[in-house]
């Protein structure tokens, strides 16, 4: 982590975490090292930086090959390990592909996982999946510390949670975790809104394809954490491949300059919709953290700095009206993922979750009827137009059903 930027505010890490050693080299622009392989004359230092890379350390001299070590994507990491508050970081080809590495990486501790839903779909497909050869509990959030076993390896937590935006308290699930490191997936909040290792979180993971990319056009990962985990992690990397793309990488710091400005204007919209959407009479709920009543734990402040960008809502003329809306939909588009610049609308059930066991689905909150709605930034008006013109056209299907 970059000693000179630790003291200074997430604005202004955000314009220089990960560039101080471009300035140093008189260079202003973010540069993109696409070289795959790496000359290697001294074969005793390349020999001995191929070595510690293998075992997930940092390159003494020639980086010998980009699999093991790419200077772009290792700067991006320095910067989010900075906006995190981690030691480090570790970008992966995708959030799914962090995930699978977390996961191989805690192999080692035990086969177990302590789990709670919802997650993200595709982080309850491979868990449930049993593809890694562990197993897993799904626990209530205060069934926790009830479901730890001496082999479990790792708690998992989503929080807020996809799609369903169910708050969990970090320093409970901390508390309740004991000894064994907690998971939290921070793809929802990023690392403007919640800093999980402020509440003893050990492992952060983000889907970057979402806000941290925030363009709609990078796919990656990445986990912050301290170094021991992080030296673990780029093990797991340099064994299976699972890199980052170096134009992968400068997109994503490229893009983190904009990160707390955009965070907080698209915050600003979903605060509109959502206050709109709760009283549209096509509506049956609206799960948003900044409207009244849904933060019982006072976790806005203590632990989020904001509710964020997304909501989920449920539609009075259940999964008939909710395609309705996907379909009629002009201005948004109807599309799995988030935290693009433009606002994206999606049926979780059937397409994000459709993968997850149907009946721990409907147990978490993920109905038929509910739609997710992550709000860019257009302006909320027109937005809310856009979707107030085909809720009218879900009540207008659904009454002619009755
Ligand atoms: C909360 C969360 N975690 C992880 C992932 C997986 O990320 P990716 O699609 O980059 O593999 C997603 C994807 O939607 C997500 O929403």
């Amino acid at each position: 982590m970059a000693k000179s930027l630790a003291s200074t505010s997430l604005e202004t890490q955000a314009v220089h975490a990960g560039r101080e050693v471009l300035h140093e080299q008189g260079i202003h622009a973010l540069p993109i090292d696409l070289s795959s392989t790496y000359p290697v004359r001294d074969l005793e230092e390349g020999g001995r930086s191929l070595e510690a890379l293998a075992m997930g350390g940092l390159p003494i001299g020639s980086p010998v090959y980009s699999r093991l070590y790419n200077p772009t994507v290792a700067r991006y990491e320095q910067a989010l390990a900075l906006l995190e508050g981690t030691e480090e970081a570790v970008a992966f080809a995708s959030g799914m592909a962090a995930v699978t590495a977390c996961l191989m990486a805690a192999r080692q501790r035990g086969n177990h996982i302590v789990a709670v839903r919802p997650v993200y779909g595709g982080t309850d497909h491979l868990l449930a999946s049993g593809m890694l050869g562990l197993e897993v509990t799904w626990a209530e959030a205060d069934g926790i510390a009830a479901a730890i076993r001496p082999d479990t390896a790792m708690i998992i937590v989503e929080t807020p949670a996809n799609p369903t935006l169910a708050l969990l308290d970090l320093d409970d699930v901390v508390r309740q975790a004991g000894p064994v490191p907690v998971m939290v997936d921070n793809t929802f909040a990023t690392p403007i809104l919640q800093n999980p290792v402020k509440h003893g979180v050990t492992l952060v993971l983000h889907s970057a394809t979402k806000f941290l990319g925030g363009h709609g056009d990078v796919l990656a990962g990445l986990v912050a954490t301290n170094h021991d985990w992080a030296t673990e992690l780029r093990k797991v990397r340099v064994i299976t491949g699972n890199v980052l793309h170096p134009l992968a990488a400068y997109l994503l710091h490229r893009g983190l300059p904009t990160l707390p400005l955009r965070v907080r204007a698209q915050q600003e919209g979903a605060q509109v919709l959502a206050g709109r959407l709760a009283k549209h009479p096509a509506v049956s709920s609206v799960y948003f953290p900044g409207l009244e009543g849904q933060d019982p734990k006072g976790l806005l402040g203590r632990q989020m700095k904001g509710p964020g960008s997304l909501m989920a809502f449920e539609l009075k003329g259940g999964f008939e009206a909710a395609s309705t809306v996907m379909a009629e939909v002009k201005l948004m588009t109807p599309a799995v993922s988030l935290g693009s610049v433009d606002t994206l609308i999606q049926h979780p059930a059937a397409l994000t979750h459709r993968v997850v066991n149907a009946e721990a689905r409907e147990h978490s909150g993920v109905s038929q009827s509910l739609l997710r709605l992550s709000v860019g930034l257009e302006s909320p008006d027109d937005l809310w137009a856009d979707l107030e013109q085909a809720l009218a056209k879900a009540m207008a299907r659904t009454a002619a059903h009755v």
